[in-house]
């Protein structure tokens, strides 16, 4: 057997460009890091594919983007894979925290590995980006920038070092990406909230989706100003196209404090989790 932690990610900023591409698709300049919250995939050798999940509401059939990364490796590759795939999940769904498409991207990983194919990053890459934007991300999750749809991927050097406590809230719903994007052009801002850029170390975080999330979801924009106001909150932003809030904070025990506080304050069926951003950089 063999097993592969498929991490989180956050996007610390996210850049839109308003006008759609020809594709459908819109242009991004995105800043991604990982955290320390990770999906579980074992792989067995097997005589077909299949996927087992303990969490229910996750599919398991071809629908699943474990299951299409297989298949899209399996086109490249011109055989079958045959895995008894196992996924454990603890990255929520709907989250804005990038979950399906890490466990893609770790399937492919995981296959090339198990098959002994050896594929080089740029193939992986390209099978990655015909599962979805945020997917080539997670072949290489350190501190990224994202540019085109997403899927052109490079690592920042200069904050491959850098970390931080984090706090994550996140209500029952979720929010579909599509509309997120949909409503960049008609949506306004509420007053009282703050959207612009904040500034932590030499990073810059501003999400251009959390104005049509808002608009959608407003209880989220309630919840950055709440965290805003929280005692050690150095930022606090939607990530990528939600529903979860984040907090940047100045120590871990703030992040813990914030996480209690938030569940009596707020929302007692909140999904929390506090742990470190770019949390290999310590390693
Ligand atoms: O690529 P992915 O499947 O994650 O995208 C889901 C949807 O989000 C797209 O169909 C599109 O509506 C929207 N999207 C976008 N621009 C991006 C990424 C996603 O408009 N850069």
């Amino acid at each position: 057997m063999s097993t592969y932690q498929a991490p989180a990610k956050i996007n610390l900023s996210l850049r839109v460009q308003n006008k759609v591409r020809e594709d459908g698709y819109h242009n991004v300049d995105i800043l991604m890091a990982p955290i320390d919250l990770y999906d579980t995939l074992d792989f067995h050798n097997s005589r077909t594919t299949t996927i087992k999940c303990d969490t229910p509401g996750v599919p398991t059939d071809e629908s699943n983007l474990v299951f299409k990364a297989v298949r899209e490796f399996e086109k490249v590759y011109g055989r079958k894979a045959k895995q008894r795939i196992t996924l454990t999940k603890r990255i929520p769904h709907g989250a804005g925290l990038g979950g399906g498409s890490s466990d893609a991207a770790f399937t492919l990983l995981a296959i090339n590995e198990i098959l002994g194919t050896n594929y080089e990053l740029e193939e992986l890459s390209t099978m990655a980006a015909a599962l979805g934007s945020d997917v080539p991300y997670f072949l290489t999750p350190t501190i990224c920038r994202c540019k085109g749809r997403g899927e052109i991927v490079t690592p920042v050097p200069e904050l491959a070092r850098w970390s931080s406590p984090i706090v994550l809230l996140k209500p029952a719903f979720g929010v579909s990406t599509p509309t997120a994007y949909k409503g960049l052009t008609c949506s306004k801002r509420i007053k009282g909230i703050s959207y612009g850029p904040q500034k932590v170390d030499d990073i810059t975080l501003v999400n251009d989706l959390e104005r049509p999330v808002f608009a959608k979801f407003p209880i989220l924009a309630r919840m950055k100003h709440w965290l805003l106001e929280q005692p050690g909150t150095r930022a606090a932003l939607m990530s990528g196209s939600g529903s979860t809030m984040f907090a940047l904070t100045e120590t871990p025990e703030q992040a813990a404090e914030i996480a209690v506080r938030a569940k009596a304050e707020l929302d007692p069926t909140l999904f929390t989790h506090c742990g470190t951003v770019n949390p290999r950089s310590q390693a």
